[in-house]
């Protein structure tokens, strides 16, 4: 597929708001999803509707296969040592939420250390504030530098032998940093922390590999990657998960069940109570197919392509300031206007057909970080095109030409 011919697997970007032609540059929000998705969603819904694991009928049978064939992609596809280290959850907030209460509650106590980042989504702080509340361990946070990177010195210098659990974002969804996830979980197992990154922002971006980033755990967003919402994968390390005991329970998590005892199901069952979002599997196992059909080189290069152009067309704009434009960024331009509250700017854009995201992004610490109560996102998908950042660069003159 090129990258020309990959606008038209997308529905949704054929439609027009108000008389101009809509440009979509909200994939960090959500992706756009191809029609291979939308058709394996319904195709499931139209022929093989069952519930999973519990029937002997054909149906049944068809849902379980493809549901279990669409982890088997997702393991390949990150890199997951089996099938067996996938676990679907509804998203990485909940794939988050599972580590911190099934993993870190029964373990932490009173002056543990869990380390993050400045830079994170609040599904990578809130959790952790929880169980610090729940366990008296400690939240340390390590800083970010003016472009928006990690200050990895202090990173390095806020690990120590108190460390529990370091939580990173591989990919920061509010200004795109890049971070060095494998160096950086390196670290923190040499401290003897467990490992955990936030991987929501990166599937849809990078080449991701669990095993060669040796975390513990790893947390995915199936939406911002092509897939439907409510679908998301938590990747565990196979001995890790089956140290854990279960987060919620359930049909299907169970081996037996009598008042007096109930024995666990095996890994990856055990963490999959209750009838799973079925459909969404199966539409996030052909997002795996179309990622892999166009291949992660192809997506990158022209990623960062449009980003160097995007970031030259709102440079050139007086009164635009670019917002953590690090050196090792994914496609995100994070921006303000001068004189021009975001949300201003994001309405003027929508009349202009262009698709943003304004606010804190769910990043309200890095905002404070940079003085900022809310930026401009210009999130680039696979999809986009130099014309689209030339509508964003008009659209944005046109904001600063009435409002300014
Ligand atoms: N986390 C999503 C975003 O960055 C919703 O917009």
């Amino acid at each position: 597929m090129t990258t020309a011919s990959i606008v038209d697997n997308f529905p949704a970007l054929r439609q027009s708001i108000g008389d101009k032609s809509l440009v979509y540059l909200d994939s960090a929000a959500t992706t756009q999803k191809p029609q291979s998705v939308i058709d394996a969603v319904t195709r499931y819904y139209e022929h093989d509707n069952a519930n999973i694991h519990r029937g002997v009928h054909t149906l049944s049978q068809r849902a379980t296969q493809s549901y279990e064939n669409a982890r088997k992609n997702i393991a390949s596809l990150l890199g997951a040592n089996r099938p067996e280290e996938v676990i679907f959850v509804r998203g990485a907030t909940e794939a988050i939420n599972m580590i911190a209460q099934a993993w870190a509650r029964p373990r932490l106590v009173e002056g543990d250390e869990i380390l993050i980042t400045e830079m994170e989504h609040h599904s990578n702080i809130v959790p952790w504030q929880i169980v610090c509340e729940q366990t008296g361990a400690i939240l340390k946070v390590a800083p970010v530098l003016d472009d928006g990177s990690l200050d990895i010195e202090a990173y390095k210098s806020l690990l120590s032998e108190d460390t529990v659990l370091v939580s990173i974002a591989h990919v920061s969804n509010a200004i795109g940093t890049i971070n060095p996830v494998q160096e950086l979980c390196a670290f923190a197992k040499e401290a003897g922390a467990t490992t955990v990154v936030d991987g929501a922002q990166a599937c849809g971006h990078l080449q991701v590999n669990f095993q060669e980033i040796d975390c513990d755990f790893y947390a995915v967003s199936g939406h911002k990657m092509f897939g439907p919402t409510g679908i998301g994968c938590l990747l565990g390390k196979y001995e890790v998960l089956q140290e854990m005991e279960p987060w919620q329970g359930g049909g299907d998590m169970i081996l037996s069940v009598s008042f007096e005892e109930t024995t666990w199901n095996d890994v990856p069952f055990k963490f999959e109570a209750g009838t799973p979002n079925i459909a969404g599997a199966i539409g996030l196992g052909a997002a795996v197919q179309f990622i892999e059909g166009i291949g992660y080189e192809t997506m990158v290069s022209h990623e960062q392509e449009l980003l160097a152009y995007g970031r030259g067309v709102l440079e050139n704009i007086e009164g635009v300031t670019l917002v953590g434009a690090s050196e090792h960024n994914a496609g995100v331009l994070s921006f303000t206007v001068e004189g021009v509250h975001p949300h201003d700017v994001g309405t003027i854009l929508d009349h202009a057909g262009v698709a943003i995201r304004t606010g804190n992004h769910c990043a309200e610490p890095l905002m404070r970080r940079f003085g900022l109560s809310a930026t401009c996102r210009a999130s680039l998908s696979v999809y986009n095109t130099t014309e689209d950042l030339d509508r964003l660069g008009l659209a944005v003159q046109e904001a600063i030409r009435i409002l300014g």
